[in-house]
């Protein structure tokens, strides 16, 4: 029951104007939780993954012909074989996300229309605006749909999947589309070998969809810390240095990494984040049948499993074949992994990426 406040009492009321009674009754209702319209025995299951990669695979014998660099540098410090490059000329996120889409409509059954709204993580964008999200939905005809980006670097995924399955247990959405692409080769410096050996492109998506049996997404530890944005970043292109010739010519529209600085954090908020949301639902590393990683560092990867007690054959990997596709990691290991995922696994989805940003997200496979 709504109560009303002890000022707004009979004599107060008799003062106002109906107008004024009328608006503080408006801006009271707005102030007040409405409790009796959300509906939480939804879980959202996400259990239809597809992704898509490019097909040019750019190998480390290419790079060591582009930049000082070797195969062995790269494989023993970093895991990665060779990735993937859309080189299409004219093309971007939003179409490898469409491709990703039309494995999704031919295997699921799922019609464009259906769609109530589409979620896209990524920080390249087919444009600094408009979003990715409605271009996609309008390439692959969701004609019901809206769509917003959300930029939280290699943890954009993690952010996404977690929004999408708020819109779920809210009730209102039925068919959420979570998609996680970037396509790093944009905005890579081709002659930095500290950079240029670790990205790649690639995309994934997931179709979040209510689920009363108790499967699907449990809980999530979503973290930032705004103070990293100095490790990790593009110096140009934003509103504070608009492009101009200067910052071109000084390579500024390129991944900046501190390395060494971002692999620490990383191990350490991984850890952090997946034993938090573990806890908090009472269950052990034991308990958890996948650990889902994002790819930025195959040493990265061991040293969180190492950490938190996980048998290298319960832990997610691919960084060998694709490198880091930023968003596009964890939806590509959901979808490289598909036929050894079980009904009622528990997978623990966690990354760390640019902002800084970090978390770790339950879920309950439903299969
Ligand atoms: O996904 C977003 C989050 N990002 C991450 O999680 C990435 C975290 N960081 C890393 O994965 C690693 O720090 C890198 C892979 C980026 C670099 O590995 P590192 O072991 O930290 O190497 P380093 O930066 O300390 O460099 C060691 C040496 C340097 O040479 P000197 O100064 O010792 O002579 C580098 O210049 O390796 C050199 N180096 C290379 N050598 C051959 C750096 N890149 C290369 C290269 N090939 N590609």
């Amino acid at each position: 029951m709504r109560q009303v406040p002890f000022f707004l009492n009979l004599s107060c009321l008799l003062l106002l104007k109906d107008i004024e009674i009328l608006m503080i009754i408006g801006i009271l209702y707005l102030r007040c939780p409405i409790d009796n319209t959300l509906t939480y025995d939804y879980k959202s299951c996400d259990y239809r993954s597809r992704g898509y990669v490019p097909d040019y695979i750019l190998t480390n014998a290419e790079l060591e012909t582009m930049v000082e660099t070797t195969d062995e540098w790269i494989f023993t410090r970093t895991g990665i074989r060779e990735r993937r490059i859309l080189k299409e000329e004219g093309k971007g996120s939003s179409d490898m996300v469409v491709r990703a889409m039309e494995r999704l409509f031919e295997q699921t059954g799922l019609k464009p229309e259906e769609i109530d709204l589409l979620i896209c993580a990524t920080v390249t964008g087919d444009m600094v605006f408009p979003d990715t999200a409605n271009t996609i939905c309008d390439k692959i005809g969701a004609v019901n749909a809206y769509g917003f980006d959300i930029n939280a670097a290699c943890s954009g995924f993690l952010y996404a999947i977690q929004t999408g399955a708020k819109f779920i247990e809210s009730g209102t959405h039925k068919k959420v589309v979570v998609a996680g692409v970037d396509k790093m080769s944009s905005i890579l410096d081709y002659s930095d070998r500290t950079t240029c050996v670790i990205f790649g492109d690639g995309a994934g998506v997931v179709l979040l969809e209510p689920d009363a049996t108790g499967f699907g997404i449990y809980d999530a530890v979503l973290r930032a810390d705004g103070n990293g944005r100095h490790f990790l970043h593009m110096k140009a292109g934003g509103s504070v240095k608009p492009p101009t010739i200067e910052t071109v010519l000084a390579r500024e529209h390129y991944v900046y990494q501190e390395g060494k600085t971002v692999f620490k954090y990383a191990v350490k908020g991984m850890v952090d984040a997946v034993q938090q949301v573990l806890e908090r639902n009472n269950l052990t590393t034991d308990d958890v049948r996948w650990l889902v990683p994002h790819q930025a560092n195959k040493r990265i990867i061991t040293s969180v499993g190492e950490a938190l007690g996980f048998t290298e054959d319960r832990v997610m990997v691919n960084i060998e074949r694709y490198g880091n596709t930023t968003a596009g990691t964890l939806p590509l290991c959901l979808w490289d992994y598909r036929d050894q995922l079980k009904p009622g696994d528990w997978v623990v989805l966690t990354a760390f990426g640019g902002g800084f940003t970090w978390g770790a997200v339950l879920i309950r496979w439903k299969g």
